[in-house]
């Protein structure tokens, strides 16, 4: 583990890692298991890479814990859900502060049980002093959902007169993201064998390394996350330019 951190260029670290935190459900499956286990383990999980990334200085770690679609799971597992949030929120507290991690939250949020709703927004103000890193939490997320939020606030601007429709470039969209305080993302990983995006951050991936991994969530470690970040760090990432551009 040593030897893969000491291959780690921290001049080259992606400053913005997100990851889809995938297969909980199929590791409490293959192990004879309740769904709601494989959660249970899923946060064991989400401890260790988010120490992993404050250890080596990686500003924005980016989890999709809950997507807009995810309502549609039965009315217990939801439940469940949110309940293990408000339990996790309020045991890490202490870690994230003792860290200098700050919580932040991406998503309708409104549309979260209040009791949910409430502890985060409690959890979100105790640590907002901390510099270190930010981590971000996707809940009631949807990139489209996001997307419609957005036109809608600018067309509304539009209106009013402040902003003309010449006018609208990367920088005003970006601006009214829920991710507005957000670098765009370098580097989305992504568990369990599925290969897609899941309705993830579509505007802000738009440059971004994608990695996919075997490993079920609940089994992600600390030494998976330096192998995926070594595997980045010797991607060649052009931009659109050429590589003799990029030497
Ligand atoms: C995907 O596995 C995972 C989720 C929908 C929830 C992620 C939640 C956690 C890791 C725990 C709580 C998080 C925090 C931040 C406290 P899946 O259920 O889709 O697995 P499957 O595809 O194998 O069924």
């Amino acid at each position: 583990m040593n030897r893969l951190l000491d291959q780690i260029d921290k001049n080259k670290l992606p400053q913005h890692l997100a990851i889809i935190m995938d297969g909980n459900g199929r590791w409490a499956k293959a192990k004879g298991l309740f769904r709601s286990m494989g959660h249970e383990s899923g946060t064991k999980a989400v401890r260790e890479i988010t120490e992993a990334c404050a250890e080596i200085n990686i500003p924005y770690l980016t989890l999709y814990a809950f997507s807009t679609e995810n309502w549609n799971r039965p009315k217990l597992e939801v439940e469940l859900l949110m309940r293990l949030l408000v339990s996790s929120l309020k045991k890490e507290i202490k870690t994230l502060n003792k860290n200098n991690i700050k919580l932040n939250a991406i998503g309708n949020l409104e549309a979260l049980p209040k009791k949910a709703h409430k502890e985060l927004l409690d959890v979100i103000d105790k640590t907002k002093g901390n510099t270190r890193m930010t981590l971000t939490l996707a809940l009631s997320y949807g990139a489209r959902e996001e997307i419609i939020k957005t036109v809608k606030e600018i067309s509304d601007k539009v209106k009013k007169g402040l902003i003309s429709p010449q006018n609208i470039d990367e920088v005003i969209i970006t601006s009214h993201l829920y991710t507005r305080d957000l670098p765009d993302v370098d580097l989305l990983i992504r568990t369990s064998g599925e290969q897609r995006i899941s309705n993830f951050l579509l505007w802000q991936i738009a440059y971004a390394e994608l990695y996919f991994t075997d490993i079920l969530w609940p089994d992600y470690t600390k030494k998976d996350l330096f192998e995926a970040i070594l595997n980045y760090q010797n991607r060649e990432r052009r931009f659109g330019k050429t590589s003799e551009q990029i030497n």
